[in-house]
């Protein structure tokens, strides 16, 4: 286990929820939103931070959220396809079909200024989604990470996003900026290069 140095932290501040902390972040910029389910973030993300691009990565092939039911897996991607259609054709927002670290891979390097990380929450796909975004995100760039937290104690899983978050602020001299809280603990963070 990785643990964090004070100059990770020293800067970071606890926010409410992680609306409050993304609309601290740049406006009309590019953004990647790496697991997307149904676009609900995605589309809170249009309409409060006006991306200059919202791409949206994801296997499109996932049930609903049991609570909203509004789409079986078959029909993942077409739901939000119908969803953001007009932003599709006014060249705004960009549907990518896949794994998510394959489809990162395909962006030119330093592509994005906002990177959002809730796909796969293992530890294996986190490590590969944060080593793919380090690649893709801009110098002065943010990486968010969702669920930063140890266990999804409503589902049952383990989940490796503390570790590979930590690890990837270690190694590459990240710091973290703000700290989401959210009511079940499945807090965001918001990650940027050390100056
Ligand atoms: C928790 S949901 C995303 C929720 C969304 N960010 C929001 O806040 O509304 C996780 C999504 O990640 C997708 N996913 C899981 N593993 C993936 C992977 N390796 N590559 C691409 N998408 C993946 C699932 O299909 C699911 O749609």
């Amino acid at each position: 286990m990785v643990f964090l140095s004070k100059k990770h932290t020293q800067n970071c501040k606890f926010v409410h929820g992680r609306s409050e902390a993304l609309l601290q972040l740049p406006k009309k910029c590019r953004i990647a939103e790496v697991g997307v389910l149904a676009g609900d973030l995605s589309e809170w993300i249009l309409k409060n931070m006006d991306p200059s691009e919202l791409h949206l990565i994801d296997v499109f092939y996932c049930d609903d959220f049991p609570d909203h039911n509004r789409f079986k897996k078959k029909d993942n991607y077409r739901f939000v396809e119908n969803r953001f259609v007009s932003s599709i054709k006014g060249g705004k927002v960009f549907l990518r079909k896949g794994k998510s670290w394959d489809m990162l891979a395909n962006y030119d390097d330093e592509y994005f200024d906002i990177i959002y990380i809730d796909a796969a929450h293992d530890y294996d796909s986190v490590k590969k989604d944060l080593a793919q975004s380090h690649k893709k995100i801009k110098p002065d760039g943010y990486i968010v990470m969702n669920d930063y937290i140890f266990y999804d104690h409503l589902a049952g899983f383990k989940y490796g996003v503390v570790p590979a978050t930590n690890e990837f602020c270690v190694e590459h001299n990240w710091e973290f900026l703000y700290f989401a809280y959210h009511p079940n603990l499945f807090c965001d963070v918001v990650l940027r290069k050390i100056t």
